[in-house]
């Protein structure tokens, strides 16, 4: 991986375990008092978004505060790109306001991939069009290890409008990398035609794999993005594709439910279902704050010469440089609450950079089974 953050497909196993294992560090500093670090102060993070979300612009600008980082929000709505300001110029004006970090929603597929050639901060993907949202995969498999272990060796069916889900690519790839067997289940409408070359199997019979499944990921059915009939009506794709509670009885017993939000009750996903105990829906949440803490820290702490979550040891190093200047600069602070904590918060954070004693997601054990 280089300074960006575009495709789940570009992250080794290195760089995703290092992701996986530094946001397990960052969780535990949400039970603190203080849940803040000051590792990235003075750094500016964008949040540049062309697309409507919720909860990811909300969960990265948590998490950028968190470490103590500026945070600007820019919404296309109200912004000059209602005036027909061209994404280059948009970028050129971040540039020029020293923006470290830009995270990206766009509706247009390969959006972000563009942007990292105009701007010389990191550019982070938060969902462009149908292509990839490798935050909501991360965060996915991280929820996934928190709960059952791995996911090496996880079983994860996927289902629903996977032509149009971003999240499903994404998945598809990450879950590839870190040793996961992963079943597509959707109508042949809603497939993608590339899908026979894509690292996993698809099933059209979503009752077949369910007991076999350890994940079940449901997606929602993206009509903004449907310009024909994808399927004869919303009763007919709910009989056949929806999770209800019969359908989740066929489940074993440690399987879980998973769904990125937002959730259409009662189409994709039964109310029974989505506030069940194996519903991770609101653990994903909480877990995607931890998750991109973590890629904002791995890809902001570390120097710019070397950029790279490949290159742990320098990362490491420039870590431990930047978190004994942060030691400096508390100083003055040292007498107030939280301030001691914040230090010992820092040192754990320095040795998850890439500690290769911390544990790897193919040594964890799995759940019951
Ligand atoms: C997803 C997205 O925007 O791609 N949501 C999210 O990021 N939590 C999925 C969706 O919109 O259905």
């Amino acid at each position: 991986m280089n300074r960006h953050l575009i495709s789940a497909a570009d992250l080794s196993l290195d760089d995703a375990v290092a992701i996986l294992d530094t946001a397990e560090e960052l969780a535990h500093l949400a039970e603190r008092p203080i849940p803040k670090l000051p590792t990235l102060r003075g750094r500016t993070v964008v949040n540049l978004f062309y697309e409507d979300s919720t909860r990811t612009r909300i969960s990265f600008e948590a998490a950028a505060k968190r470490l103590s980082a500026d945070v600007i929000n820019f919404s296309a709505k109200g912004s000059s790109v209602a005036k027909g300001e061209s994404l280059k110029d948009t970028a050129l004006t971040l540039q020029a306001m020293g923006a470290d970090a830009v995270v990206v929603r766009h509706s247009a597929s390969g959006a972000p991939h563009r942007l990292a050639r105009w701007v010389s901060g990191s550019v982070i993907n938060a969902g462009d069009g149908t292509h990839e949202h490798p935050t909501q995969a991360l965060l996915d498999a991280f929820t996934m290890r928190r709960r059952l272990g791995g996911p090496d060796g996880l079983r994860v069916t996927i289902v629903g409008d996977i032509l149009h889900s971003r999240v499903a690519r994404s998945n598809v790839w990450l879950l590839r990398t870190l040793g996961a067997e992963v079943t597509l289940v959707a109508p042949p409408t809603l497939l993608p035609v590339a899908v026979d070359g894509w690292p996993c199997s698809v099933s059209y019979d979503f009752d077949s794999v369910l007991p076999a499944s350890d994940v079940v990921m449901m997606l929602r059915v993206q009509h903004e993005r449907m310009s024909d009939a994808f399927f004869p009506s919303v009763r007919e794709y709910s009989r056949r594709y929806g999770l209800d509670g019969d359908r989740m009885a066929l489940l074993p017993d440690h399987a879980i439910v998973m769904h990125p939000g937002p959730m259409n009750r009662g189409v994709e996903i039964a109310a029974e279902v989505a506030d069940s105990p194996r519903s991770t829906i609101v653990e994903q949440v909480t877990n995607g704050v931890s998750v991109r803490m973590a890629v904002l820290y791995l890809l902001l702490s570390g120097s710019r010469e070397h950029d790279g979550l490949g290159e742990h040891g320098v990362a490491e190093k420039d870590a431990e440089k930047h978190a004994a200047g942060n030691r400096e600069a508390d100083k003055p602070e040292a007498g107030k609450r939280g301030a001691g904590k914040r230090r010992a918060g820092e040192r754990e954070l320095v040795a998850a950079g890439g500690n290769p004693s911390r544990p790897r997601t193919g040594a964890r054990t799995r759940g019951p089974a």
